[in-house]
């Protein structure tokens, strides 16, 4: 079992990416994005709670977040490893993870984190807000809002998965294609 962590900050391409990775590698693609966007369209309790919160560019709670990433790796026992995109977000969210994969007799393989700049990020996903449908691309306040929840809780996961030695940098800036090349080369080597 291979499992990755694709880091960066909102807007950076960790969804772009995955959906060519899974395709290159026969991962399993967990987004917690997808998962409680999934939530807010099926209306549950669950996705309603998580909507006002997502509304506002703020984090959901750890606990739910882990508690959907534990199901998630239950239900796909036959996995040859999972794609873990836009989760861990917080240390303790890391902490758990590690926690989960130890049950299972695996860990995280690599960490890839992309690198883009704050001004592109918020042209990205200004650019996306226009025919994405998220409430949470809409407005450049939320997305700024996003990103200084990124830069003051979510930074951290990379300094915690440093201190294995286990993240990679990568130019996140670029074209799809050149950025897939940098991550593939990447992977190739700490797979084998
Ligand atoms: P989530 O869905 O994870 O969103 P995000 O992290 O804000 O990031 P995005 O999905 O917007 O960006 P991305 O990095 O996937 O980039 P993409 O490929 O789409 O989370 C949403 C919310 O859910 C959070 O705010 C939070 O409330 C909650 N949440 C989720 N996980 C959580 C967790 N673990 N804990 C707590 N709360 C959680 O690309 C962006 C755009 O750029 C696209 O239009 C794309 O076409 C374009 N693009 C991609 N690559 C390039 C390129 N190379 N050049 C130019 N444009 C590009
Ligand atoms: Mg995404």
């Amino acid at each position: 079992m291979f499992n990755i962590i694709l880091f960066g900050p909102p807007g950076s391409g960790k969804g772009t990416q995955s959906e060519k990775l899974i395709a290159a590698y026969g991962l399993k693609h967990l987004s917690t994005g997808d998962l409680l966007r999934s939530e807010i369209a099926a209306q549950t309790p669950l996705g309603l709670e998580a909507k006002s919160i997502m509304d506002k560019g703020q984090l959901v709670p750890d606990e739910v977040v882990v508690g959907m990433i534990s199901s998630a790796l239950d239900q796909n026992p036959q996995a040859k490893g999972f794609l873990f995109d836009g989760f861990p977000r917080t240390e303790a969210q890391s902490i758990a993870l590690d926690k989960l994969l130890k049950l299972k007799n695996t860990e995280i393989g690599v960490v890839l984190a992309l690198d883009v700049s704050e001004e592109e990020l918020v042209s990205r996903l200004l650019n996306r807000g226009k025919t994405s449908g998220r409430s949470d691309d809409t407005n450049e306040s939320v997305i700024r809002a996003r990103i200084a929840e990124y830069k003051a809780k979510t930074t951290v996961v990379a300094n915690y998965y440093s201190t294995f030695d286990k993240v990679v940098h990568i130019k996140g800036e670029g074209s799809v294609d050149e950025i897939f090349e940098s991550l593939h080369s990447e992977i190739d080597k700490r797979m084998s």
